[in-house]
């Protein structure tokens, strides 16, 4: 079958994509580039938020309308939206032919054949085990991604992830480091360590490493960058703080969700730590690791959130200097208990404050990267634009870096001096392109 994946959410959908991909070429079926061109469409969702829970509803419908035209379609629904209740509604209503929740996608072989032979439809829920050793090949690109937990045992109260993921369950390090190392040899330059909450790897099960000897781990497999997210204050050790100062290759980039800066929120959201330990640790994190640029998630208008809350989020905003966040209003999503068992606060409010907090980052962010100018970087440079005048990278620190595309000749590991800066963006130039082998980190 001719076969097309769309992925909505986070980096776990995308790994996820991947999977399901090489896991359909493996099946004999060819992945095409237009959903337009295939014979088989599966929508690898997100329930987060309402937004994207939105997105799949209008996809959904336009997929329903061409097959009643006549199109020859097979509809699948995948990822965290099809474990829940809410998505079994939507897929019903939509006709849908493929159910798999995200612990299931290797049934997808199953769903085909059932349909093949003559099944109206075909859902799958369970979270299968074989999830955990199965090494999907390494992708054709600069950068991938290497899942290494699933699922999550915190239980904040806004999130629909624990329903959707399940409890965590960490990957064997034999297979975390035999996918790594297939990702070096086919030439990956940076790779991204996921899970839910990656800190707590190994915590449940005896005899396999924390994750920050996993880290060490991955780090001596001798690929120039290892990053990973996303982190949960409660877990962030000093130990892991440790290895990213040691280790040459692990990224001085950390995203750490806050959240919220007022502990009578952070109560409510039962997130396990306050305000003073989450500041600890950043104070920690900026003594150790040089450089480093600090990222977070942020929910604005929580249930209950008042005026003095979100001014505590705004001082803690100044107190950390975020170099970069990601800012969302709080949507309740049905099942979660902060949707069952508060009220939710006028859009009007909500909108209002973020929009002050992103003004607020925005500043931050500037701020930040003008200290930048005039310094070197190391950029991953992965795209040259087809019209515009700029090849595009990310810094070691994550920045996103663009420099003038007739300086680049080929794409890789280039360093930069920046010139001149946006909240958002740095611009430079390539004072030297260097080889992408693996030594340079060492000299570097
Ligand atoms: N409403 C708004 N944002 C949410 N997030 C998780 N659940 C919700 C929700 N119900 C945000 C959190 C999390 C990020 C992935 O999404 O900030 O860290
Ligand atoms: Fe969305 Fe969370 Fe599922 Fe990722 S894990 S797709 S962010 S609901």
């Amino acid at each position: 079958m001719r076969a097309h994946v769309i992925t909505h959410g986070c980096q776990m959908n995308e790994y996820d994509t991947h999977t399901i991909r090489s896991e359909l070429v493996a099946g004999g079926h060819h992945i095409v580039e237009h959903a337009d061109d295939a014979e088989l469409i599966l929508v690898n969702t997100c329930a987060v938020r309402g937004k994207p829970v939105e997105k799949v509803v209008s996809l959904l419908g336009e997929f329903r309308k061409e097959k009643q035209a006549g199109r020859d379609l097979t509809v699948g629904m995948m990822g965290c939206l099809a474990q829940l209740e809410e998505g079994q509604e939507i897929a019903r209503k939509f006709a849908v032919d493929i159910l798999l929740g995200p612990g299931a996608i290797t049934d997808i072989h199953d769903a085909l054949n059932a349909l093949e032979a003559g099944r109206e439809s075909y859902e799958s829920l369970r979270f299968k085990s074989d999830l955990d050793t199965l090494i999907p090949p390494a992708p054709d690109a600069l950068t991938g991604f290497l899942t290494i937990m699933r699922g999550c045992d915190h239980h904040c109260t806004y999130c629909i992830v624990p329903t959707t993921r399940g409890p965590e369950v960490s990957r064997p390090v034999e297979s975390i480091l035999a996918e790594a190392e297939a990702m070096r040899d086919a030439g990956v330059q940076e790779i991204m360590l996921l899970g839910q909450n990656v800190n707590s790897y190994g915590l449940k099960d005896e005899g396999i490493p924390s994750f920050a000897e996993l880290l060490r781990l991955v780090a001596q497999v001798g690929i120039p960058r290892v990053k990973f997210t996303t982190s949960h204050p409660m877990n962030f050790t000093s130990d892991i703080i440790d290895v990213i100062a040691e280790e040459p290759n692990v990224c001085n980039f950390i995203h750490l969700p806050v959240q919220s800066g007022s502990d009578r929120v952070l109560r409510r959201m039962a997130r396990e730590y306050r305000r003073d330990r989450y500041l600890d640790i950043i104070r920690e994190i900026r003594a150790k690791v040089q450089d480093v640029v600090i990222s977070t998630d942020i929910i604005v208008g929580f249930p209950g959130e008042t005026e003095e809350d979100f001014t505590q989020t705004l001082s803690l905003f100044e107190e950390v200097g975020y170099e970069h966040a990601f800012m969302f209003a709080y949507s309740a999503r049905p099942g979660t208990p902060s949707a069952e068992r508060f009220e939710d606060m006028p859009r009007e409010v909500k909108i209002e404050r973020l929009q002050r907090l992103i003004d607020v980052q925005k500043r931050y962010a500037f701020e930040a990267n003008q200290r930048w100018i005039g310094r070197e970087v190391r950029v991953l440079i992965r795209e040259r634009q087809e019209n515009g005048e700029f090849a595009m990278g990310h810094s070691d620190q994550n920045h996103t870096v663009l420099v003038p595309k007739d300086q680049v000749t080929r794409l890789g590991l280039h360093h930069v001096r920046v010139e001149h800066v946006t909240p958002h963006t740095m611009y430079g130039s390539v004072v030297g392109a260097r080889t992408t082998a693996v030594p340079l980190v060492m000299a570097s």
